[in-house]
């Protein structure tokens, strides 16, 4: 954990090496979560991930009246309530930085005859809630606010939901597993379409519990998920994949220094998450993909990767929901890289923890790379030579801006930065990642 800390400076290293283990998939240690209060019986989760996001749901469902045991640092008991069991919580329920268990919950609140208050930190109270609470209204669920679309926000559910066809205008999956979630007691089907498909682990995990969800992709492209209100989730053990975006940092850190070799076994590679090693392969990243097995419905693999020297590429339009969290890291690559990297429809990263396109290309900047940024695309012009690896002079400070992946992302950057990068506002890294410094250091990075 960093808590108290508030800055790390990171310097120069000697490679990257050795066997990596990484923590429990942040979003699938939300469902995990959730799904099993809500189930029937009780359902041992191993692996979940042990950070700040996390525990933000499991305080939440606790007050909504779930019995939740840790038992150690690996297994989590849930004793579900289920379908109708939630109870409205005595206190407002705060989600601290994290929007994909605030926005998860307001549906799975909206689906029973409760009432909950939601609130967040800074940087939550800041980014877009309409595109939840606007089909969740249009289910018959009340919500208020203060008229402004943000947090905090009031949710009165109901124990039998409309039924709702949406099409979303975006690909997210925090979008379709709020609104399926609220379906889940709706008397119908409900039913959400969006334009490319974003992370499954919504529809995989409540497959996993016994719920059938219909999946396809139309003709158009649209992906479409639905669901039938009304069919009950059965407890059923789940053990958590290794998080493929945390994974992202010590891979490109491999990548982009020289004399690495890194290992990293059971990583979650669902193919909606693993954008990031398609684009690094492209680039020239050397990246072995091995092992590749099944568990609890989520495919699995172990990963090996070795310093590379990288080339810029265009980042298809389409590629953007599966490597939406890993923007940040790869224009960490696309500066080491030779030529320019184009990353285009990455609007959506303007309304993540920060703006994520205004905070990397200020950064990048003072690092000494040219960036051109317009409303929905990036473009990062390589510091490399043809096949060699670059290095960067360093000596400035940046700010996380209460964004974990940008902290993590600078951070990296230091481990070819000939004079130290300090990042401010580094707390944060415990939301998704709080063994980061600890782990980067035991490989061979220089984080204090
Ligand atoms: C998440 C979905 C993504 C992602 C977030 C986690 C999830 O958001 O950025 O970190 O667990 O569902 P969107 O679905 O809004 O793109």
């Amino acid at each position: 954990m960093i808590k108290n800390i508030n800055s790390l400076s990171s310097k120069t290293s000697d490679g990257i090496n050795g066997t990596c283990i990484i923590a429990g998939d942040k979003s699938i240690s939300h469902r995990a979560l959730m799904f099993s209060s809500i189930a029937e019986g009780t359902t041992q989760i191993t692996g979940l991930l042990q950070s700040t996001d996390v525990y933000s749901t499991l305080n939440a469902l606790r007050e909504l009246g779930v019995n939740i045991l840790t038992q150690d640092q690996n297994v989590v008991r849930v004793n579900g309530v289920g379908m109708h069991g939630l109870q409205s919580p005595k206190k407002i329920l705060d989600l601290g930085n994290s929007g994909t268990g605030v926005r998860l919950l307001m549906g799975l609140v909206g689906s029973q005859q409760i009432t909950a208050t939601f609130t967040g930190d800074e940087s939550l109270s800041k980014r877009p809630m309409r595109r939840i609470t606007n089909p969740l209204s249009e289910m018959g669920i009340q919500i208020k606010d203060n008229g402004n679309g943000i947090l905090p926000i009031t949710v009165s559910g109901r124990s039998n939901p409309l039924p709702l066809t949406y099409n979303s205008p975006v690909a997210s999956a925090q979008i379709k597993s709020s609104i399926l979630l609220a379906g889940l007691n709706a008397r119908g089907l409900t039913s959400v379409s969006e334009p490319t498909k974003s992370r499954d682990h919504t529809e995989r995990l409540l497959s996993h519990f016994g719920v059938f969800v219909d999946t396809k992709t139309n003709v158009d492209g649209f992906y479409v998920a639905s669901l039938t209100g009304g069919a009950k989730l059965k407890a059923r053990d789940i053990t958590i994949p290794r998080d493929p975006s945390s994974a992202a940092f010590l891979i490109v850190a491999a990548l982009i220094t020289k004399n690495s070799c890194i290992s990293m076994p059971n990583i979650g590679i669902n193919p909606q998450r693993v954008g990031l090693i398609t684009t690094l392969r492209e680039m020239g990243g050397n990246i072995e993909i091995t092992n590749v097995r099944e568990v609890g419905g989520e495919e699995v693999a172990d990963i090996k990767v070795s310093s590379s020297s990288l080339k810029g590429v265009v980042v298809p339009a389409e590629r953007a929901p599966s490597m939406i969290d890993e923007y940040p890291i790869l224009t960490i690559a696309a500066a080491t890289a030779s030529g320019s990297t184009l990353m285009e429809n990455i609007g959506e990263l303007r309304h993540k923890e920060t703006d994520r396109i205004a905070v990397m290309a200020k950064g990048l900047r003072l690092a000494g790379i040219n960036v051109d940024e317009a409303a929905s695309s990036m473009c990062v012009h390589g510091l490399a030579e043809k096949k060699g690896f670059a290095t960067i002079k360093g000596g400035f400070r940046i700010s996380s801006e209460h964004d974990h992946r940008i902290a993590m992302s600078f951070l990296t950057l230091g481990l070819i930065s000939e004079n130290m990068i300090v990042v401010d506002g580094v707390s944060t890294i415990d939301t998704s990642f709080p063994s980061f410094v600890k782990t980067m250091n035991r490989h061979g990075a220089r984080i204090d």
